[in-house]
């Protein structure tokens, strides 16, 4: 697996609504990007988490945009009348990661008529137990609309237990009570055939392959000494647990489910 890397020419405009202040840009391949700064006070874990939880998300065989290593530098923030992001652009001067920018999609809204399959729902909720995902909520739901598929975005906050490497071995076999509060748990009745799908799509090799392609960097950031390496031994040892404990999860889920209805 290898992410495409572009080169940002032009800050378009700011997406307010989020967080870590991400921003649509122009790249040097004439496409628009959403980027997710390394610079941004979430740190570059969330970057890690960005691409880890999508790629997984994507081998799942959910609609993840595609996700690419986007440079920044010092030229593209220079007149930037914004101080907030100047400031921002000049902290995150190198690698950054960013999403294909869907034009015209829409949050999804259930209110608003929006719905989903069985199957991508029972994946969707089998996906973010496993990364451990709590951005899916019906008020934040970080799902698209576009062209009348789901896209799923926003995987900065997954993977939370990684803030924590000592306790993160650990954790790798718990529940997820979040559950309860996903958006698409309605129509997650599938979720027995998505374990078994899942378990048949995301390998050990699969698992490795992803955290090849985070960047040491975004790793090390910390400076705790331990290397790139151990760090992604660490988080395939995490994935490993947690997949030969599916069922743990996956009943959690279930059980919320019949709560619901
Ligand atoms: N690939 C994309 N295509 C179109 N719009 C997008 C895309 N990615 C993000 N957006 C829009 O930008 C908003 C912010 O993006 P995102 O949720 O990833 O940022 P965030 O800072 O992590 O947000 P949060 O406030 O949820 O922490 C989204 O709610 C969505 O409206
Ligand atoms: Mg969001």
């Amino acid at each position: 697996m290898q992410l495409r890397t572009i080169r940002a020419t032009q800050y378009v405009t700011a997406l307010r609504e989020g967080g870590s202040l991400p921003a649509i840009v122009a790249a040097d391949d004439f496409g628009m990007y959403v980027v997710k700064f390394r610079g941004a006070g979430q740190g570059p874990l969330a970057l890690v988490a960005e691409l880890v939880a999508g790629e997984i998300g994507r081998a799942l065989g959910l609609n993840v945009p595609e996700l690419v290593f986007v440079e920044v530098d010092a030229a593209l923030g220079r007149n930037e009348p914004d101080q907030e992001i100047r400031e921002l652009l000049k902290a995150s001067i190198g690698l950054n990661l960013a999403l294909d920018y869907l034009p015209g999609s829409t949050m999804f809204d259930h209110a608003a008529g929006d719905k989903a399959d069985a199957k991508t729902a029972s994946l969707a909720v089998w996906f973010d137990a496993f990364v451990m995902n709590v951005d899916r909520t019906p008020r934040n739901a970080n799902l698209l609309v576009w062209h009348r598929e789901l896209y799923f975005i926003d995987h900065g906050a997954a993977i939370y237990v990684h803030h924590d490497w000592e306790s993160m071995p650990q954790r790798a076999e718990s529940p997820f009570r979040e559950s309860k509060n996903h958006v698409l748990l309605p129509w997650a009745t599938q979720l027995e055939e998505a374990d078994a799908t899942a378990r048949r799509l995301i390998t050990a090799d699969k698992l490795a392959e992803i955290l090849e392609a985070v960047p040491g960097q975004w790793l090390t950031r910390d400076n705790d000494g331990i290397s790139a390496a151990e760090k992604r031994a660490v988080y395939l040892d995490f994935f490993t647990r947690r997949l030969a404990a599916s069922a743990i999860f996956v009943k959690e889920a279930a059980d919320a489910r019949h709560q619901l209805v």
